[in-house]
């Protein structure tokens, strides 16, 4: 069993990244800017968006955290999403989900510029991906394609089960491992709430990418032996001994799955570390898309 160590990772692309940066600032360009916008104070999402800032700092990027109360009205918001599409200083921008409730969600996504649009979430970004055009690819599933491809995981006429359809991971992932290509060609089963018999579907998976947030659903006896699991569940569990009231678990029952797999994800430490170094990707491309 190979232990996918998304953090390692996670970090060797942070060098990468960082290296790059020298280079352009050492021909005397301005550094890649990224900026993080937060409504409200919801505990999960600071907590993500400064280890965003975190990111950009140790790669040599400049950054922005801009801050908006929960009260932010949805008009507001989008007169500062217009304002940061016009701003040349800044190549790429995240607005930060979820939003407070009395705000559309889908109207904020549309306003975003495509171009500055490193998230990926735009409904051209997302039709671009599965065009398989030059584009932003969201980054959870980026950083799932990326440990596939560095840890040479095979995945030709593979079968692979997804669980979870959602809009930033289940339904991208499922579209990219289906796009021909070295680490696609699989041949993809998008399981979800209705699915019949789930169990039988992962019994026969090679790869199973779960992505349900539902801690220790994927269990030893729906899968088969050398079994590749790709765990993006991010469950917070509370827990009064933890020093932070709280620990972090994923959607497979690592202790019961790991021995049957070829390779797995563990949670922390998988797939989450990738999805800021993807981000940090998304937006060194729009630098050099735009510039
Ligand atoms: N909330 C949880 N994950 C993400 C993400 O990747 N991007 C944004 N904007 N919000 C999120």
């Amino acid at each position: 069993m190979v232990l996918i160590d998304g953090k390692a990772t996670a970090n060797q692309i942070k060098n990468e990244i960082a290296e790059e940066v020298k280079a352009i600032k050492s021909k005397g360009e301005r550094a890649p800017h990224l900026a993080a916008v937060l409504v409200g104070n919801d505990g999960a999402s600071l907590t993500y968006v400064g280890s965003k800032v975190r990111s950009c700092e140790k790669v040599g990027f400049d950054s922005s955290l801009i801050r908006l109360p929960e009260e932010t009205t949805e008009a507001e918001l989008l007169a500062k999403i217009a304002e940061l599409n016009q701003d040349d200083t800044l190549d790429g921008y995240i607005v930060q989900l979820p939003l407070p409730k009395h705000i559309d969600e889908e109207k904020v996504l549309l306003a975003i510029d495509p171009k500055k649009d490193v998230d990926g979430f735009h409904p051209s970004n997302f039709g671009r991906m599965a065009l398989e055009l030059e584009t932003f690819i969201p980054a959870t599933p980026f950083g799932i394609m990326q440990l596939i491809e560095r840890y040479d995981i095979d995945t030709q006429g593979k079968h692979v089960v997804v669980i979870g359809r959602s809009h930033i991971v289940g339904r991208p992932i499922s579209i990219l491992m289906s796009q021909k290509g070295a680490y696609g060609n699989a041949t993809v089963t998008v399981a979800h709430s209705r699915t019949k018999d789930l169990k039988a579907l992962t019994q026969q998976a090679d790869i199973i990418v779960s992505a349900l947030g539902v801690p220790g659903f994927v269990t030893a006896e729906m899968v088969k032996d050398g079994v590749v699991i790709i765990d993006v569940g991010i469950t917070r569990v509370e827990d009064a001994s933890k020093e932070k009231g709280y620990y972090i678990t994923g959607d497979v029952d690592f202790d019961s799955v790991a021995p049957k797999a070829s390779y797995i994800t563990p949670v922390p430490g998988g797939v989450g570390p990738m999805t800021i170094a993807m981000l940090l990707k998304n937006t060194l491309l729009a630098r050099k898309w735009n510039s």
